[in-house]
């Protein structure tokens, strides 16, 4: 073969080492496309070298037409072949950049919980509900006739003055009512005993320190019937009080003095937070007061036509945030109208 050959043959070789190490090289799909057309297209290196191929000896043409051919067979394969790899290889990453890691946890949105004094009140509710006891709801607007006169206040009266009623400017006799007693009344004239009915609400008094907030929540509690008698009252109240403390806690009645009933009586209950050893908030007594309570007064009776003589009822009245505090040990009132939510959270349910 010629110097002329040779040197073409050379030049082939060098040109098919260096296109199979750039198509190696490329790392994608469009940047080996370019690489196809720098060697292989119609104006490539390689259609370069096969116009040498002319200015050869026409014995030799042939020859190195043939290498010029087979170069061009085996690069059109390895191009195939690097073309598959990095068709592979992109699905890789994509399925890569795509994969959602199912091990992850999830996003979760905190629950709220209800205040503590609703959450009280649901579950103070529902423990006299078991007992048979009828939800029942007044206005927090009320008359001087409920919340008063019929609860055998008359206006003279000095309970009515003790009561720290807010009153509303221009609205007649309204005001608003400071205790869940008004909706005895309305009960009784709704309705014929036998009647068992518990009371849950928000009431309002101008009242405002340490331990007092111009509203608080109470539940009211009576049963009127024939032969209702003191003994069914200590015996719900028994029962009430372990439901809600969930253990036997004892209990005792006081003599006291509420014009609604009568006779009348404080109730004291053996102290929670220490057990009737005696601590701060029982003032070393061991016993706590939680509620009033008594014999329905005959004149309550007789303002909702209902005849003593016939029947009687007991009543009580408590104080849901007093309760709720002695359960939970919150030592301070304020903290359940602060809203705090770490204290809400804590107590609320
Ligand atoms: N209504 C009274 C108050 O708010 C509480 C009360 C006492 C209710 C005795 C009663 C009861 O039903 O018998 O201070």
């Amino acid at each position: 073969m010629t110097s002329g050959g040779e040197s073409l043959k050379q030049e082939l070789e060098a040109l098919q080492k260096e296109a199979k190490h750039a198509f190696t090289q490329a790392l994608d799909l469009a940047a080996l496309d370019q690489l196809r057309v720098k060697y292989l297209g119609k104006k490539g290196s390689l259609t370069e070298v096969l116009k040498g191929v002319g200015k050869l000896y026409p014995e030799e043409r042939p020859v190195v037409g043939r290498n010029v051919n087979e170069v061009k067979d085996d690069l059109e394969g390895y191009l195939e072949i690097c073309r598959n790899v990095l068709k592979d290889e992109q699905g890789l990453l994509r399925v890569e950049a795509e994969r959602i890691d199912v091990t992850l946890p999830g996003r979760s949105q905190m629950p709220g919980v209800r205040h503590p004094v609703q959450a009280g009140l649901d579950e103070m509710s529902e423990i006299f509900m078991h007992m048979g006891f009828e939800v029942a709801e007044g206005p927090e607007i009320e008359d001087e006739f409920h919340n008063f006169d019929a609860l055998n206040i008359p206006p003279e009266h000095p309970a009515r003055a003790m009561h720290d009623t807010f009153f509303i400017e221009g609205g007649d006799d309204m005001l608003l009512r400071t205790h869940t007693s008004p909706v005895q009344i309305r009960a009784m004239l709704d309705g014929e005993p036998p009647l068992a009915i518990v009371a849950p609400g928000r009431v309002f008094r101008c009242d405002y320190d340490v331990t007092h907030s111009p509203m608080f929540h109470q539940v009211e509690v009576f049963k009127v019937g024939r032969g209702v008698s003191m003994a069914h009252l200590k015996g719900v109240l028994h029962h009430f009080l372990n439901a809600y403390f969930g253990r036997d806690l004892p209990i005792r009645l006081r003599p006291s003095y509420f014009p609604f009933t009568e006779p009348s009586a404080e109730v004291d209950m053996g102290c929670a937070i220490c057990d009737g050893k005696g601590c701060r908030v029982c003032k070393g007594s061991g016993w706590v007061e939680v509620l009033g309570s008594g014999m329905i007064h005959p004149n309550v009776l007789k303002a909702v036509n209902i005849d003593s003589e016939v029947y009687s009822g007991f009543a009580f009245g408590l104080g849901v945030e007093r309760l709720v505090m002695l359960k939970h040990g919150i030592p301070d009132l304020r903290l359940f109208f602060e809203n705090d939510v770490r204290f809400l959270r804590r107590v609320g349910r």
